[in-house]
């Protein structure tokens, strides 16, 4: 923290403490009046609801509560706590669950003296400051470490229609991954899936390097917005201390969602099919966080729900232009059984290049021309019109084509070291 602000700090602790109250409260916000707060500080409304100022007037606050709102009737006393939300960070957080506000949920105690809590707000590195993606971070599946490599420091979306089987993916990434330390945000997800996720996804050895950071559906959506936030705030923390952090975000959608009901309720107007413009100021905000610091980095992989499997929905679109690559999973092939659902062709590392060995590249792409090959003449063959021996790379690709599923099909149980599934790989597109 700066002086300055440590100055501030203490200027706000010391004096005398006011004590306001509430006069209205509509849709989302809070009106306060006799508080003074600073936009972004929080006030506790009552006993225990925290509330963040979002508006201030000569007289009045404009607040949104981070909690259950009823129950809050006019004249409830509100207290200013004189600084925003502050969320922990450091090695005593790991093997942790907490909620949407940074406070653990998983009955194992406080957090105790071994955190440090830190703003939520921080600064994004410099671009200039940043070094480059060239190294990288193994997850161990196969199609995504030889045809989709994620560098340390990458940020990639996971792209898919509902039920395709994006969070299963990342469970398997976050069960197979190299990655020091694991931060996994689970944002608006059923609260069912929370507690299967992290039993059996992830288990007690996968635990001891993760920290999960949970809102579900049911949270307010201010506290489900923050929990994106504070995710990523943890994860900055581990990078600060020159770790390289993976940063799983499940999903970035319903973060865009949380910001939407949050941007309509403060009566933004909604500006594209129903998103206000706050949303789409909101995301590169979040995602820009992300990526190789001075030392350390955090490798963001954010889920993208693509509704109706369109891939032009405005925050599919707006993700895919701030991330540097992207993994499309079809519903062709899960519903065929083909696990991962991962359409290589459709997806793309824009880090591939600066990751990957020339050699292993050329296999790489000699792989993509098979499949694309093979892609290019399904119709023709499946209507019988295909005549062998047309093209010597559509009968080497369809001779090959059992080998191509075998390595591209991965049980969730298997995880793949990154040598191994590069030596298939070799193996596959010399063959024949
Ligand atoms: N690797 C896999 N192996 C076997 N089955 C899978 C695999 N991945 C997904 N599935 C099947 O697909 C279903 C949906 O997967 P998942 O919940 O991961 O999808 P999702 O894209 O996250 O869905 P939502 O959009 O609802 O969040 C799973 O319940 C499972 O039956
Ligand atoms: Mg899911």
């Amino acid at each position: 923290m700066s002086t300055a602000a440590v100055l501030s700090r203490a200027r706000l602790a010391a004096r005398p403490q006011l004590t306001g109250s509430v006069v209205g409260a509509m849709g989302l916000t809070l009106t306060v009046e006799g508080v003074v707060a600073a936009v972004g500080d929080l006030v506790e409304v009552g006993a225990g609801l925290l509330a963040e100022v979002v508006a201030v007037s000569r007289d009045r606050l404009t607040c949104m509560p981070l909690g259950e709102i009823s129950g809050v009737h006019a004249g409830a006393p509100v207290r200013a706590t004189g600084m925003p939300l502050q969320v922990p960070v450091g090695e005593a957080l790991l093997g942790r669950v907490l909620d949407g506000l940074g406070r653990p949920v998983d009955g194992l105690g406080p957090l105790g003296a071994g955190v440090d809590w830190v703003d939520l707000a921080s600064e994004t590195p410099h671009a200039l400051s940043r070094r480059r993606v060239e190294e990288p971070l193994p997850v161990g599946v196969r199609a995504l470490d030889t045809l989709v490599p994620v560098g340390k420091g990458q940020r990639l979306g996971i792209f898919a229609g509902s039920g395709v089987g994006k969070s299963t993916l990342l469970a398997q990434i976050t069960r197979g991954t190299e990655a020091d330390v694991r931060v996994i945000g689970l944002i608006g997800e059923r609260g069912r899936e929370v507690k299967e996720f992290l039993e059996e996804n992830l288990g007690a050895e996968g635990m001891a390097r993760t920290v999960v950071v949970v809102a579900t559906s049911d949270e307010p959506p201010l506290v489900r917005l923050k929990a994106a936030f504070v995710a990523t705030r943890i994860a900055e923390g581990f990078r600060d201390q020159g770790r390289d952090v993976l940063l799983l975000m499940d999903s970035i959608t319903r973060t865009a969602m949380a910001q939407r009901e949050v941007g309509l309720s403060a009566g933004e107007p909604p500006a594209t099919r129903g998103y206000p413009p706050s949303v789409f100021a909101m995301m590169p905000r979040l995602l820009e966080k992300a990526g190789p610091g001075a030392t350390g980095s955090i490798t963001g992989l954010y889920t993208v729900l693509v509704e109706g499997d369109d891939h032009n929905e405005p925050i599919a679109d707006t993700a895919r232009s701030i991330l540097d690559g992207h993994v499309v999973l079809t519903r062709r092939l899960a519903t065929a059984g083909h696990f991962p659902a991962v359409d290589v062709l459709e997806s793309i590392s824009r880090v591939a290049g600066a990751v990957t060995a020339p050699a292993r590249m050329a296999d790489a792409r000699e792989m993509r021309r098979l499949m694309g090959a093979l892609r290019d003449v399904k119709e023709l063959v499946e209507i019988g019109a295909y005549q062998a021996g047309s093209d010597p790379l559509v009968d080497r690709a369809r001779m090959l084509s059992p080998a191509i599923d075998a390595f591209l099909r991965q049980s969730l149980e298997d995880s793949t070291a990154p040598d191994d599934a590069w030596a298939m790989l070799h193996r596959l597109v010399t063959a024949g």
